[in-house]
């Protein structure tokens, strides 16, 4: 008899199983993921779709903004999400100026996370501006997400985390983003920081999934930022990001309970602690009656009993 796959085994998902979910009107669910024990624990969650985003570049290693992250950090974390998963569909972020500069370098980096980085897509962000990139990489064989309405990378130009489409030129702007990359062969799209209605508006129109943060219900699916969902911070959440639980009070927590034993002498236990045979021991500090009855002097200049 056949059982069901479990998530260890069941076979990855590509991006016709994304099709699959969206054309089943299943809400898909999507969360970055940066390091390999996270991801094992995400991917054992069933999470379909994780995204080595560049995000990490603020939330894991301290940058101030994505446009620090370069291709060596990118592939550096996609690795170790993609050893860290069985099932989900990896896509990995391409990092600024490491697209749309020159179609050879676009392609050849998007080759790069996907031979060596061995994610099963790329993402990159740009509407009409980026379409051109997105159809030759996507005319290679490698299958690209977009990202539209705040792309963090042209922060610089943006001038902050701003909703983008609000005004009658931006949002029609935004409907156009979301049309040219999905003819450019995107097979899904983030909307980040876009009016619920007209995050849902695009959905409708379009034929590929929508993937939203802070961008409404209305879409196919939603992506957070992991360390947002687990309340690693205490001193920021994004208003689009739902704390499910606190691990920064966790976190602090175990680590102070855990100072507290080593200064209390009771970390190590004895279920921690490995003793070895006694007798063993006995020889290893020439205390045997043998040892007595020798003089071979100091080991290794390390004193034994005998010698002191
Ligand atoms: O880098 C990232 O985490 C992202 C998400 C916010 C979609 O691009």
């Amino acid at each position: 008899m056949s059982q069901a796959p479990s998530p260890q085994h069941a076979a990855r998902l590509t991006i016709a199983s994304i099709a699959r979910l969206y054309a089943e009107g299943e809400r898909i669910a999507m969360l970055t993921a940066y390091d390999y024990p996270t991801a094992r624990i995400l991917d054992e969650a069933g999470i379909p779709m994780l995204l080595v985003g560049d995000s990490l570049g603020q939330v894991i290693l301290g940058y101030d903004s994505t446009v620090r992250v370069t291709m060596a950090e990118m592939l550096h974390h996609t690795k170790a999400v993609v050893r860290g998963t069985r099932r989900a569909l990896v896509v990995a972020d391409m990092p600024f100026l490491s697209y749309g500069v020159t179609p050879e370098a676009s392609l050849e980096n998007a080759g790069v996370l996907m031979q060596e980085g061995g994610a099963g897509a790329v993402k990159l962000e740009g509407g009409e501006r980026s379409a051109r990139t997105i159809e030759s990489i996507v005319r290679a064989g490698i299958p690209v997400m977009g990202h539209i309405g705040l792309t963090p990378q042209s922060i610089h130009q943006l001038g902050g985390h701003r909703v983008q489409g609000k005004t009658r030129e931006a949002g029609r702007r935004l409907l156009s983003d979301a049309l040219a990359v999905q003819q450019a062969g995107a097979f899904a799209m983030v909307l980040e920081l876009v009016p619920e209605q007209l995050a849902a508006a695009i959905t409708e129109r379009l034929h590929v999934p929508t993937i939203g943060i802070g961008a409404g219900a209305g879409c196919s699916g939603q992506v957070q930022v992991i360390t947002d969902l687990l309340g690693m911070s205490s001193d920021f959440t994004p208003k689009h990001a739902r704390h499910y639980v606190e691990l920064h009070t966790v976190i602090g927590a175990a680590a102070q309970a855990f100072q507290d034993e080593v200064r209390a002498g009771t970390f190590p236990g004895p279920e921690q602690t490995t003793r070895m045979d006694d007798a063993t021991f006995e020889e290893v500090l020439g205390r045997t009656r043998l040892d007595r009855a020798e003089d071979i002097g100091v080991l290794h200049g390390i004193p034994l009993d005998r010698d002191l």
